[in-house]
């Protein structure tokens, strides 16, 4: 039984595969505890590690000092304003202007599935029970219901909350987190993702100091620049040594939500760690009339003691099984070609049916026509909104195209920023009032465009019918769902004065709204969804599309770095990847066009380039490329990833491999960033592979078809030689008898 109520103990335990969670009620008054979250432990009395008999004296045994006990009890999610000086979970402002809230426990339930998060993506389909455990606070008429989910295989718990305001006068709240967790500091160090367009989450590590260290956004969207994940690693597990990711103990968080977030570890007076993540609270404000309630975005929670890697694997397999949906979840996608790179907004129709005609030669599938197809858009000036085809660049419209391409005996997808708004466009001149914006000011452009103030249900409206309309007119199936800025002069015209600070989520909602009404109507269609890059690649999106685009970055070099602090969360099915011209242009760099197609392997798969104007001899590598694809990426989408060495860490070389479930096929991608002089073969060592298999080593021409046993390769390891040059790649791979 993957969630137990221990009622002698009052211990409500959490278990997965390999991990134990237990919350305590502390004796009278309710106050819910974080006991342990960890290793699997046994069904103990372990409420002594509640400490409520340790000084200072506790509320019910003498009622001298509440403030100091509320200041260090390891609360499950913690109240404001009476006592904990830490950080709070949740704040709640009455009509009279007070602020005072904690949440005692009132009584549980034990489900079979977790309860559906209204409006908001989430997991599903937990394979070991859930727990709500509902608490209140009489003085507010307030009900906060937290809510866990395990997921027994996976090794994962889920946290969400829903509060309630059931009293008989208007509430606020100011803050709700997901996730609170109060812990021991065991000399841990903190990792999170940071980043900037075009260098996407890169890994960046820090020791623990007393006070707050936080990631967050503030910016409408998850974000470049900061990740909704945190992980606390043990000290030594290793992580600068090649292969060393696979040691250690590994607690890592993640939220499954796609705008402003805040993910923080307090380190407090007594070595103890208040651990929370949820919706960043500036900013935010929302209104609960009497009866009505908020729900506050999932998190996952996994811990591991086989290092990064251990975490990996457990949010990899939530995500591919629980939270990605819809018929291409376990599909291989059409290899694509989209012409952003080839012609940014300079096409029409013949231009793009020579490329398709020429990738269609080679096996590609898929055309998928970039921004600049509509309105009178040549630049990003112009349009936006005004989502009908210019029948200048394309004449006979996209009905006309897409007859064109599928002749060819390939797919159409298109691209489309529904979120933005012109200036120049029809749409605004019609309706300005439709752009997030303050009454007071002119609002700020970013890429000469505004936000849509998605938060209102005509807009919303309009956005649904007019890409409805489009997605009607022609065999189209796939869309590329653009967002190139970021929410700024927040202000709405319809939400009222007191209601200004639900906007952020609001538009969130808005955003999930509208990919959930566009997934019903068309249900077929392949969604990638993109923001300037790599903005918006959270496990908010991935519930709506099986792929995002990584990063505005094709270059084979800097895609290492991205692509590994993308794969540190997310399943490779899920990493827009394509294969780019050189020079590169985002570096300008020049790598082997083999090199950019086995970096693109990792991912989704497909070209930005136009295929008509690259050099023959890149052009015949095509058709190798595509062979591998179509040989690899089942194992690519399915198997288990392991990292053998980072490029962003040794700064030399990178290495990856795949395994496939019952272990019997691997493969291995190892990238030579710098060359090295006067040295000898390298040695990397294997994982995940059976021991007591013999894997027949294909593709490194000193061991081409020998056997050797999974055992060795992972102990002992493999050679790899140096090779000439820079930037140069090679898969090797990998099948048991
Ligand atoms: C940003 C995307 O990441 C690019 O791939 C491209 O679609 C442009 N927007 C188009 O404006």
């Amino acid at each position: 039984m993957a969630v137990k109520y221990l009622e002698e103990y009052k211990i409500f335990k959490l278990d997965t595969a390999h991990t134990s969670y237990c919350i305590g009620i502390a004796d009278v008054e309710g106050f819910l505890g974080h006991i342990y979250y960890g290793k699997k432990v046994g069904d103990e009395d372990l409420n002594y590690l509640l400490r409520t008999c340790e000084p200072p004296f506790v509320p019910f045994r003498n009622n001298r000092d509440r403030t100091s006990f509320y200041d260090q009890f390891p609360f499950e999610y913690s109240g404001n304003g009476l006592g904990d000086y830490r950080e709070s979970s949740i704040i709640v402002r009455t009509p009279e202007g007070g602020c005072g809230v904690l949440p005692l426990f009132e009584s549980y339930e034990i489900l079979e599935k977790k309860p559906k998060l209204q409006g908001l993506p989430a997991t599903f389909d937990n394979d070991g029970k859930a727990l709500v455990l509902h608490c209140g606070d009489p003085a507010l008429g307030l009900k906060v219901d937290l809510i866990y989910g395990v997921f027994e295989e996976a090794d994962a718990i889920t946290r969400s909350v829903i509060v309630r305001n059931d009293g008989e006068k208007p509430l606020w709240l100011e803050k709700i987190y997901s996730v609170c967790m109060d812990m021991e500091d065991r000399g841990y160090e903190m990792l999170t993702l940071h980043g900037s367009w075009a260098r996407e989450r890169q890994m960046d590590f820090r020791s623990l100091g007393y006070g707050k260290q936080s990631v967050g956004s503030l910016r409408g969207e998850t974000s470049h620049q900061e990740h909704p994940f945190l992980a606390l690693l043990e000290r030594g597990a290793d992580r600068e040594r090649d292969g060393g990711q696979d040691r250690g103990e590994v607690y890592g968080l993640q939220l499954v939500y796609s705008g402003n977030f805040l993910a923080q570890v307090e380190k407090t007076q007594m070595n103890t760690l208040r651990v929370v993540m949820g919706i960043h609270p500036e900013g935010f404000c929302w209104k609960l009339q009497p009866g009505e309630s908020f729900t506050a975005p999932e998190a996952i929670l996994t811990f591991s003691d086989q290092g990064l890697d251990g975490m990996t694997r457990s949010f990899h397999q939530v995500i591919r099984k629980h939270l990605i949906r819809g018929p291409y979840r376990n599909r291989k996608r059409p290899i694509l070609i989209n012409n952003w790179e080839a012609t940014y907004f300079d096409f029409n129709t013949e231009k793009l049916l020579k490329i398709a005609e020429c990738a269609a030669g080679l096996g590609i599938e898929m055309l998928v026509m970039d921004d600049g197809w509509f309105g009178h858009r040549n630049d990003d000036s112009s349009s936006l909104g005004d989502w009908k085809v210019n029948e200048e660049k394309l004449p006979g419209g996209l009905s006309a195209l897409a007859e064109g391409v599928n002749r060819l005996g390939m797919k159409l997808g298109i691209w489309l920023e529904p979120e933005m708004i012109s200036p120049d466009s029809e749409l605004y001149r019609a309706h300005p009032d439709w752009a997030i914006r303050l009454p007071e000011r002119e609002p700020a452009l970013c890429r000469c465009q505004y936000v849509l103030d998605l938060s209102r249900r005509e807009v919303r409206d309009y956005v649904f019918e007019s890409v409805c309309a489009v997605l009607h007119s022609a065999n189209i199936e796939y869309v590329k769902w653009d967002m190139n800025r970021q929410l700024s002069d927040l202000g709405s015209a319809e939400l009222p004065a007191d209601r200004a600070g639900e906007l952020y989520h609001r538009y969130v909602l808005g955003v999930y709204e509208l990919q959930e009404r566009l997934l019903a109507e068309f249900p077929e269609l392949l969604l990638e969804n993109c923001s300037g890059g790599g903005a918006r690649f959270d496990a908010g999106m991935l519930y709506y599309s099986p792929q995002i685009w990584c990063s505005d970055d094709t270059d084979a070099i800097e895609r290492l770095k991205i692509q590994e602090g993308t794969a540190l969360l997310y399943p490779l099915s899920a990493m827009g990847a394509h294969v780019s011209a050189c020079p590169n242009h985002a570096v300008g760099r020049v790598t082997p066009f083999e090199t950019r197609g086995f970096v693109a392997l990792a991912g989704t798969f497909g070209y930005e380039l136009d295929v008509t104007r690259l050099s023959e001899e890149e052009r015949a590598q095509i058709p190798e490329q595509i062979r591998l694809y179509h040989r690899y990426n089942d194992l690519v989408r399915e198997g288990e990833y392991y990292r053998i060495a980072s490029y962003q860490r040794n700064h030399e070389y990178d290495c990856y491999m795949v395994v496939s479930r019952n272990r019997r096929e691997a493969l291995v991608t190892y990238v030579q960033v710098l060359n090295r002089p006067n040295y000898r073969s390298r040695v990397i060592r294997l994982k995940g592979l059976d021991p007591a298999k013999r894997y027949l080593v294909e593709g490194l021409k000193h061991l081409e078809g020998r056997r050797i046993g999974g055992d060795a390769l992972m102990n002992a390891g493999l050679t790899i030689p140096g090779m000439w040059g820079d930037f140069r790649g090679m898969l090797i791979h990998m099948t048991a008898e």
